[in-house]
């Protein structure tokens, strides 16, 4: 079975266009969890643009499924990981100027930083996943630095279109046979949507897909005809 996390950054995004309190992620992930949700995926970013500290707090005692914290490789941030307790940490580079996470972690070329993020969450019981690219250097350094499972960032694939995409999704499943080989779990993840995920669940062994973007996205559009709708009769009980 592939397990789904769905990633409710998003809603928060929406909240924080107003520093307001509506849409709260909490109730986004209740909702996500009652229609099939296997984990949530949340990334607390330095500079708390969406997921607020208390998003994750109030999370951890709400959600039954898992819970995925993903995160950089930051003193502050770990310590309140081995605090909180996730049952998953996926780590990630950070950078405050870019949109979304761009690229994997070079954990070769910051493997003493990786190693020893990985070592005190996993000290603390939270399974450790590293989001890569799918280079089989990165792939058995992941390994080398005691990490359980590896994240492939699926964002190059999803980017590309008729043989760059067939070409990316081959460098997928070859990274996805190296992260078995390793004995490490296999996870994927990014810019995956309705019409691009069959591709990637069918990679062999493949055990958790994270998906955001398109579902938060799907929602919004699947929801306004009933929201204008409430709104209409929200309306019209004034005038009754
Ligand atoms: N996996 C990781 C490690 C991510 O950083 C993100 C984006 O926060 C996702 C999955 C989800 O990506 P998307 O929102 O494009 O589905």
């Amino acid at each position: 079975m592939i397990e789904l996390g769905v990633n409710i950054d998003h809603v928060a995004t929406i909240r924080e266009a107003r520093k307001t309190f509506e849409p709260d992620p909490v109730w986004a992930a209740v909702l996500a969890e009652l229609a099939g949700a296997d984990g949530i995926t949340v990334h607390l970013r330095e500079d708390r643009r969406h997921i607020q500290q208390h998003d994750v707090e109030r999370l951890k005692t709400t959600v039954q499924c898992k819970l995925n914290l993903e995160m950089a490789c930051d003193e502050v941030i770990t310590e309140f990981a081995c605090r909180l307790e996730p049952d998953q940490a996926t780590l990630v580079p950070e950078r405050r100027e870019e949109i979304t996470t761009e690229g994997g972690l070079d954990v070769v070329g910051q493997r003493e930083l990786v190693a020893n993020t990985v070592e005190r969450l996993r000290e603390a019981g939270i399974l450790v996943s590293l989001f890569l690219d799918p280079e089989p250097p990165q792939i058995q350094a992941a390994a080398e630095v005691g990490a359980e499972a590896v994240e492939l960032h699926t964002g190059a694939y999803s980017l590309a279109t008729g043989e760059a995409r067939a070409r990316e999704l081959e460098r997928l499943t070859a990274a996805g046979a190296e992260v078995r080989r390793l004995g490490l779990l296999l996870h994927a993840g990014h810019g995956l949507h309705y019409r691009n995920v069959a591709p990637v669940a069918a990679i062999p062994e493949m055990r958790e897909l994270n998906i955001g973007h398109a579902i938060v996205a799907r929602a919004v559009l699947v929801g306004m005809e009933r929201a204008v709708r409430e709104m209409k009769e929200a309306i019209a009980a004034g005038l009754a």
